[in-house]
């Protein structure tokens, strides 16, 4: 970590703008008397934003009345934290390349190159057209999606020497740049696509663990990584910030996902009314479980009293079915692939009467993927159950 000194040329003073000062005020106000210092970092934060990207000295002296703090508390927050830069930035872009080891080991001292050739040979110079400068940095945390950079409050990850330079190249063109990881993959997940939480789980019964219903945000991993440099999250001016904005998506399209099953369930129900008026309303004894499929008539497929030659297919290919299904499969009198393969709706409907999760057929696609396997065909979660990678396939002891 480089020293942090604050720049030999100052400003005669510094204050903030009419609007500034209105949002500091009542930012200021949240905290209980004696603890306004508890805002010294946003307000920082938006000094630098006004100051054309850095903190002056002025405005540290500034700030420091404004909260009634000696100005050495304040001028120590500042040049501890580099999200605060000491001396003027290029205009378009202050690149902070992190250089700790796990970015270190994936390249960041190529990206520090680039930036030596491409926007001034030493940290904190400005670049000759004044539209760039840049300094190395420790972790930013986001290892998991090293090499990295940050410029203002976006990081840019996953990053290599092409796509930085193409980063630099669109900054200085004036082009939307969209921050995240750089060479495709979503947030954090795995670069060859998901390998884990692949199946449907029981207890949720189909409801995909939250980051799985996500859709169309990309920029959430950014806008996670921006909430630090807001303190949590909260730009305190009550507009949402990114971070804010991508979680209420997270948990409303996870709540729209956990209700849909119960909605559709309603709305059967008042169809099924609705279709047979006269009908009495069923007694409360009866048993759920037996039901048949809703709309389809139940029709026996025909079954068998064991396995063909002795020998029955290992139903947990199919993905959804583990040990204690297959069980319940065989004991129905299902042993084969080729039997899966040829229910029709009405038959399925009287096998998922039978089976503990309604829907579980349809859902994972056991027909499909039994067509595939009954003509000797693999499928993606046969290979894996083939390797000994599907944990929840394996019989117990
Ligand atoms: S080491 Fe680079 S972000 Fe953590």
């Amino acid at each position: 970590m480089a020293v942090r000194r604050l720049a030999a040329e100052q400003p005669e003073s510094f204050a903030f703008t009419e609007k500034n000062l209105a949002w500091a005020r009542k930012l200021i106000d949240r905290y209980p008397a004696g603890r306004q210092a508890s805002a010294v970092i946003p307000l920082l934060w938006r000094a630098q934003e006004q100051n054309e990207g850095w903190v002056c000295e002025p405005a540290i002296r500034y700030i420091a009345e404004m909260l009634d703090m000696p100005h050495i508390r304040v001028l120590e927050v500042a040049t501890f934290y580099t999200m605060f830069q000491l001396q003027p930035v290029g205009k378009k872009a202050h690149i902070q390349v992190c250089g700790t080891t796990p970015c270190q080991l994936r390249g960041s001292e190529d990206l520090i190159k680039i930036c030596k050739s491409r926007i001034a040979k030493h940290m904190h110079e400005i670049s000759e057209d004044g539209m760039f400068s840049w300094e190395e940095v420790e972790c930013l945390g986001a290892c998991v999606n090293a090499p990295m950079v940050q410029i203002f409050k976006d990081t840019y990850e996953d990053l290599t020497p092409d796509s930085f330079n193409k980063l630099i190249d669109d900054i200085a063109a004036g082009k939307e740049v969209t921050p995240g990881p750089q060479n495709g993959r979503r947030f954090s997940m795995a670069e060859g696509g998901q390998t884990s939480l692949t199946e449907i789980d029981d207890d949720t019964k189909g409801v995909l663990p939250v980051p799985h219903v996500v859709e169309g945000n990309e920029k959430a991993s950014h806008a996670f990584a921006g909430a630090s440099i807001n303190g949590g999250g909260n730009d305190f001016d009550g507009v949402p910030t990114p971070a804010e904005d991508a979680v209420a998506k997270v948990k409303a399209a996870y709540a729209a996902k956990q209700s849909a099953p119960a909605v559709a369930d309603t709305q059967k129900k008042v169809e099924k009314a609705a279709a047979k008026p006269s009908e009495p309303a069923p007694v409360s004894k009866a048993k759920p479980k037996a039901e048949p499929a809703a709309d389809v008539a139940e029709k026996a497929p025909e079954l068998l009293k064991e396995a063909r030659g002795g020998k029955a297919d290992d139903l947990k290919q199919l993905k959804g079915v583990g040990p204690k299904l297959e069980a319940t499969l065989n004991e129905l009198g299902f042993f084969h692939f080729d039997q899966v393969a040829a229910w029709t709706a009405e038959e399925v409907a009287w096998v998922d009467s039978r089976l503990k999760f309604k829907g579980r057929i349809e859902r994972d696609g056991w027909i499909e993927q039994a067509k595939t396997l009954a003509s000797g065909g693999e499928t993606e979660f046969s290979k894996r159950v083939a390797k000994g990678n599907v944990p929840s396939s394996k019989n117990e002891g």
